[in-house]
């Protein structure tokens, strides 16, 4: 996939890409990527955000059967089409883990609202440099097992996962509904 600079084609070119070739993901990249969601908006500018880069392999290797675990109790053998191309994470050139400050083990709707916009920098800022990424929870249904992996500390929770690398093929614009069928104007219902 080309790189894009006009923002107007990079809103329905950042897909969810889930399968990447095996080309490394120049660290120059990792570091503009990470600055994008250091920008991102949070409470109070708290940034209650840590990430963690994993490139190494054993890591990746230990991650990867946890997902295809959690991904198998979900969908079993009917993944959904677009899901079902999916590459195991022992594959995956990068994957970029998003924490969220959790004090007393508790995160809430604004820690959540304070990370999430960083995630989509992240995944924005990727897909302009001609990357693929996807936001990913499923792993959650293992969370204990992964945060052992990443030796997670208590006091703060994994928000995301996301991998990222050149995407396998290119990949078209993403569908969907006119915004207008989501949209009331000065009231529900309106
Ligand atoms: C909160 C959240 C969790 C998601 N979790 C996963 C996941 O665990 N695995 C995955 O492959 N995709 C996951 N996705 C990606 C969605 O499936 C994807 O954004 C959606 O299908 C739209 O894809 P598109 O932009 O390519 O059309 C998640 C998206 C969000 C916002």
């Amino acid at each position: 996939m080309e790189p894009i600079s006009d923002v107007w084609e990079l809103f329905p070119h950042q897909r969810a890409v889930r399968a990447f070739d095996q080309r490394p993901v120049p660290e120059e990249h990792i570091t503009r990527i990470l600055d994008a969601a250091m920008r991102a908006p949070s409470s109070q500018n708290g940034m209650p955000w840590r990430f963690i880069v994993v490139t190494d392999q054993a890591q990746k290797d230990a991650l990867s059967p946890v997902y295809e675990r959690c991904f198998d109790k979900v969908y079993g053998a009917n993944a959904p089409d677009r899901a079902a191309g999916r590459e195991p994470w022992s594959k995956t050139p990068v994957l970029i883990v998003v924490l969220a400050e959790a004090p007393n083990g508790r995160t809430s709707m604004m820690t959540g609202a304070s990370v999430y916009p960083a995630v989509q920098n992240l995944m924005l800022a990727a897909r302009a440099l001609g990357l693929g990424s996807v936001i990913t929870t499923l792993w959650r249904l293992e969370n204990d097992a992964i945060r052992a992996i990443l030796e997670v500390p208590e006091g703060w929770e994994i928000a995301a996962i996301v991998p990222v690398g050149y995407p396998d093929h290119p990949w078209g614009k993403s569908r969907r509904p006119p915004a207008a069928d989501y949209t009331f104007r000065d009231r529900w219902g309106g």
